[in-house]
């Protein structure tokens, strides 16, 4: 199973998905790998850190189109769910990532800069779709509902064809605290962060079983 997570913006919390998505499957027993597409690596540097007691998480960094189409592949063969963290670029790399994906996760935060970017992404999903039942889905990150700004994000986006994941993410310290001990947030001691990524997990998997 692959899940891509992508955005045609930095910033939005693809890395931070990707590591926390993966140590919540890590948890649930599944053998997992990320690829690391972009330049930044962050999720590599994730790794680096990460310690040898807690559940393996494989990380692999790939740059290029063709590298990573050929290497997500094989990459299927040895590990059970294979998360792309994706780089914000119009190019053929976004496409890949996004024709790559049994599940296409668009993490975004509630701001109109986001929304904006977003509609340039749809350009990119419709052509993959003409080739591809791609099956994305808005995930709503940084997310407040006591804040306007927050909930005319999520009614924005009810007016655009990709759906978004009941399940939001709030603004909290223990994702940058985690990220730099190479954790997730599973395996803090903040329990409605663990809540929230569990429950996301949770979303996501119904999704790969219903495919
Ligand atoms: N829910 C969140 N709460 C707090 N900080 C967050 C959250 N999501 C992302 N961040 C922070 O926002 C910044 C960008 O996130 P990152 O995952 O690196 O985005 P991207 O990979 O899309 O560029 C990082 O500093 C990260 O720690
Ligand atoms: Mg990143």
């Amino acid at each position: 199973m692959i899940i891509s997570v992508t955005s045609l913006k930095g910033g939005v919390g693809k890395s931070t998905l990707s590591t926390n998505l993966a140590v919540c499957f890590a948890h649930m027993g599944y053998k997992v790998a990320i690829v690391d597409t972009d330049t930044n690596m962050s999720s590599v540097h994730w790794s680096g850190l990460r310690s040898d007691d807690k559940p393996s998480v494989a990380v692999f960094g790939i740059t290029d189109s063709d590298a990573l189409r050929k290497n997500v592949k094989k990459l299927q063969e040895d590990y059970e769910l294979v998360i792309i963290d994706g780089k914000p670029t119009i190019s053929k790399l976004v496409s890949t990532i996004i024709m790559l994906g049994d599940v296409v996760i668009i993490p975004l935060k509630p701001s109109g800069l986001d929304i904006w970017a977003t509609e340039q992404f749809l350009e990119k999903y419709e052509q993959a779709k003409t080739l591809k039942d791609v099956k994305a889905y808005f995930v709503l990150n940084e997310y407040d509902d006591s804040l306007n700004l927050s909930r005319e994000t999520k009614e924005a986006l009810k007016d655009l064809e990709i759906p978004t994941l009941n399940t939001t993410l709030r603004t909290r310290v223990s994702y940058k605290e985690a990220i730099v001990v190479g954790s997730g947030v599973y395996e803090y001691t903040d329990r409605k962060a663990k809540k929230e990524v569990r429950d996301l997990t949770e979303e996501i998997l119904e999704l790969l079983k219903n495919q």
